[in-house]
């Protein structure tokens, strides 16, 4: 069976946590760098990939790739590669490039020589052109390029990974589902440990858990763009599919508890977990989190509090912070909290000593999780 080479994207910090993900689907040859996991496998890995991952982005296939000097190769290199035996003329594609330290000009140039290139191949073979469609493409074709090369990919994963087909609410800043279940891998969570998140917001965490809890594939909701490519192979998806729903586990209360001070917050979590049928799975209560205690005795507290943009919503958190400190002590004993902020002033404010602080990006936003461990009288800075 043909080897093929993947690149699996993901939020910078979770390519380790990402590589353990893969190897355990299957995965061999496995290389984390910047942003990403390379690895490879049989075409049908990307079936299961992509069904099963809850940390990658994307998964792209390398269909080919050189050295260039200007655009000239670059379209020389598209055009070699057989693109009619990858999708059919019929059907709708995009190009997407990105690029570290590429010395040509212009990106857009870039992207419509390869355009041009996959377009003068589907005519050269068969006398039509594909269409463009930028919003909703039936196949996506990455470019990355760097100095002096260019690697093309076809993308296995259409819509990324994140929509999991699942939120109908998305709240005011609600976190991408890989990034909230990146952070409950970092936080080391397992089903059966009480978890909770008292500023759940539209429960992207608390969701992204009870998925993990009762062994639910985070892709059984949605399509795939491997779905619209030539060789894809419906009785070997079907068969992915089958597997994972038999391994799905019932619907039943979890100890996975979330709270919000918003009504409209909470209404929002309600929604998003009754779309997916595991209501009854969470309990969700409306409250000010400096004002109620913990759910439990112990377990872990993973959560992403407010951050201020605006100066007034700043002077707000000053004054928050110290009290959710206060809170932490006095309320949680027992308990292990991950807190998710690109706030670097929220370790000084909530004046308890983090027993780790681990970068994760949330996009192009540089964020840390600070973890404290809560014991009674917990060290107060
Ligand atoms: C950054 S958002 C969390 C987003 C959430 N992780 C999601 O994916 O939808 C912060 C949340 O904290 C809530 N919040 C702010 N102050 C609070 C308080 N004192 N008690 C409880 N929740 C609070 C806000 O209503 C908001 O939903």
């Amino acid at each position: 069976m043909k080897t093929e080479q993947f690149f699996a994207t993901c939020p910078r910090g979770l390519e380790a946590l990402l590589s353990d993900e893969l190897r355990e689907l299957g995965a061999q040859q496995i290389s984390p760098t910047h942003g990403g996991v390379g690895f490879t496998g049989a075409f049908a890995l990307c079936y299961r990939v992509n069904l099963h991952s809850r940390l990658a982005s994307r998964v792209l296939l390398r269909v080919g790739g050189g050295g260039y000097v200007d655009e000239q190769d670059i379209y020389d290199g598209t055009l070699s590669f057989d693109w009619p035996s990858m999708f059919r003329v019929d059907q709708t594609f995009m190009i997407r490039v990105t690029a570290t330290r590429c010395p040509l000009h212009s990106l857009e140039f870039v992207t419509l020589r390869i355009k041009d290139a996959v377009c003068d191949r589907f005519r050269d073979a068969t006398g039509e052109r594909p269409s463009i469609d930028t919003r909703e493409p039936d196949v996506r074709i990455h470019a990355w390029i760097t100095e002096d090369t260019c690697t093309l990919y076809l993308d296995t994963s259409g819509a990324s990974l994140y929509k999991r087909g699942l939120r109908k609410q998305a709240g005011i800043a609600p976190l991408n589902e890989n990034l909230a279940a990146g952070l409950l891998k970092m936080a080391g969570w397992q089903p059966g440990t009480p978890l909770f998140d008292p500023m759940c917001g539209s429960g992207t965490i608390l969701l992204e858990a009870t998925l993990m809890a009762l062994n639910i594939a985070p892709g059984s909701f949605r399509e795939f763009g491997f779905q619209n490519l030539v060789w894809f192979d419906a009785d070997a998806w079907q068969a992915e599919r089958a597997a994972a729903e038999a391994a799905r586990m019932p619907v039943s209360p979890q100890a996975i508890y979330g709270r919000d001070l918003f009504g409209r917050s909470l209404k929002d979590a309600e929604t998003n977990f009754a779309c997916a049928g595991l209501l009854d799975a969470v309990s969700l209560t409306q409250g000010n989190v400096l004002e109620s205690p913990a759910p439990a005795g112990a377990g872990l507290i993973v959560t992403n509090p407010p951050y201020g943009v605006r100066i007034g919503e700043q002077a707000e958190l000053a004054a928050f912070y110290p009290e959710l400190g206060h809170w932490l002590k006095r309320q949680c004993a027992g308990w292990t909290a991950y807190i998710l902020s690109a706030d670097m002033n929220l370790p000084k404010l909530i004046r308890l000593q983090a027993s780790k602080r681990t970068p994760l990006y949330n996009g192009a936003l540089e964020c840390r999780v600070f973890e404290y461990r809560i014991v009674a009288g917990s060290a107060r800075r």
